[in-house]
């Protein structure tokens, strides 16, 4: 079963209108393998800058969505709205996000269903700690995380996992190819026995952590790795080596 190769950049709270503007800017210009699915994801503040710059055939995703359709939630942004600006796909689950803004299981859930009722693409995050980790809790932690949106979402065809390891996260400590195939075959394994056989072949299972040319293209290589979502590296020109790493 063929799964296109999806690559998506997450800017996190980083960039300006100016340095957004290069990025886009390059990624125009730039020769990108068309077999590749490229999602970009600006700062809320630049998704209509990025959307109105960038070119057709590339997409743009909000890094949240609210789970409510609309109403007196200060500081929060609806599915509707984001469709309003032409976004696409909402990045839910970043482990930054349940960390640090404390989003729990059940509110990642929540986000999700709103999303996918609502039209957009999903790009799940999923990911266990260091301490976790060497706990052996690995598996455990990620199917948790994907257990509480398979119990409420059934339809995963615009659903794109990314297993983002939190301690590759930002540390420039990659997970070897083995890691991180490991735990790709064991979420498509857990896919298949819980969501269904056709949503295992389908869904893509994006690598997150660490990304960058150098190591994108072994990674690539691997059965179950079907892309990534990449964070510092794709503010840098070099994201065009790793949007292209199957070529
Ligand atoms: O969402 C992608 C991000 O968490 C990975 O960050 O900087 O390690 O590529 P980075």
């Amino acid at each position: 079963m063929a799964r296109k190769f999806f690559v998506g950049g997450n800017f996190k709270m980083n960039g300006s209108a100016k340095s957004i503007t290069d990025i886009v800017d390059n990624l125009n210009n730039a020769k990108l393998d068309p077999n590749t699915e490229v999602v970009i994801a600006p700062p809320a503040l630049y998704l209509s800058l990025t959307r109105e710059k960038l070119r057709k055939g590339l997409e743009v995703a909000a890094q949240n969505v609210f789970d409510k359709p609309n109403g007196a939630f200060t500081g929060e942004i609806s599915v509707e709205q984001l469709k309003d600006a032409g976004i696409t796909w909402a990045i839910l689950g970043h482990s930054e996000r349940r960390v640090i803004l404390q989003e729990d299981d059940q509110f990642v859930a929540n986000k999700t269903k709103t999303a996918i009722d609502g039209g957009l693409g999903v790009i799940l995050c999923c990911g266990e700690s260091l301490e976790q980790r060497e706990a052996g809790k690995t598996i455990e932690v990620v199917t948790s995380q994907l257990k509480a949106v398979a119990d409420k979402v059934k339809d995963w065809s615009k659903i794109v996992v990314a297993y983002e390891p939190i301690w590759a996260i930002g540390t420039g400590k990659v997970a070897t190819t083995e890691q991180a195939q490991e735990v790709h075959a064991a979420i498509r394994d857990w896919i298949k026995n819980e969501v269904s056989t056709e949503a295992a072949e389908k869904t893509r299972i994006l690598y997150g952590g660490s990304v960058s040319e150098k190591n994108c293209v072994e990674l690539a290589k691997q059965a179950d790795i079907d892309g990534f979502l990449v964070g510092g590296a794709s503010l840098k020109p070099a994201f065009v080596d790793i949007i292209n790493a199957k070529q």
